[in-house]
């Protein structure tokens, strides 16, 4: 794997028409998690999955956390602003177009930041249990960027309130949102993969 400021994994895509994905786990997942998923999701999709640098009782994460759903925000906007230099350099280094990408959890969360500060680093995202990252953003605009949300009703560390501010705020910044309300937690159904499915089939051009 070339060496870049991320430990991460990469594979080619074998479909030029599939966008390339960027890969971003939860807490206590590292690079390998979502590889299976971005599979299927997007089949022949260029996968970049890098680890998130943050250790919490050794569990990887993308950024610091003062106490569940409690973000160091300062350290939610230095992280956002060193993963997208890590894509602007995995672009460079592998030949990428802006990817789109695929977080859940705490890795969804780094992706609205992401999303919020650095939205060139983008081309869209697809947002699986993500809940607002920061209190307070500058004027973005997300127009022409496409963002699937997926949120469980019953998700213990997302109230569905948070999740709903996150798709209106980033609506009102001009992207297109597409909200499931699902009736889950935390983890994903089978349903999310369905949505997921036929949202990326409508993206390849
Ligand atoms: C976070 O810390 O980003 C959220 O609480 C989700 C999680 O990773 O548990």
């Amino acid at each position: 794997m070339t060496e870049l400021s991320f430990i991460h994994r990469f594979e080619p895509a074998t479909d030029s028409s599939r966008p390339p994905l960027l890969l971003l786990h939860g807490t206590g997942g590292d690079e390998n998690d979502l590889l299976g998923l971005g599979r299927t999701i997007s089949p022949g999709s260029a996968l970049l999955s890098p680890r998130g640098k943050i250790l919490e009782n050794g569990m990887p994460r993308f950024f610091r956390r003062l106490a569940e759903g409690v973000f160091d925000e300062a350290d939610v906007k230095f992280r956002a602003n060193e993963l997208a230099d890590f894509v602007t350099e995995a672009r460079k280094a592998y030949g990428l177009e802006a990817p789109i990408a695929v977080g859940f959890s705490n890795g969804a969360n780094i992706a609205a930041a992401m999303l919020m500060l650095r939205p060139d680093a983008l081309s869209g995202a697809a947002l699986l249990r993500a809940m607002v990252p920061l209190s307070e953003t500058p004027p973005v605009d997300l127009a022409g960027k496409r963002v699937l949300m997926t949120s469980g009703a019953m998700d213990p560390i997302i109230p569905a309130d948070n999740a709903k501010r996150l798709a209106a705020s980033l609506s009102e910044a001009g992207a297109e949102v597409q909200h499931h309300m699902l009736p889950t937690g935390h983890n994903l159904s089978q349903t999310d993969l369905q949505l997921l499915v036929k949202w990326f089939s409508e993206q390849s051009r």
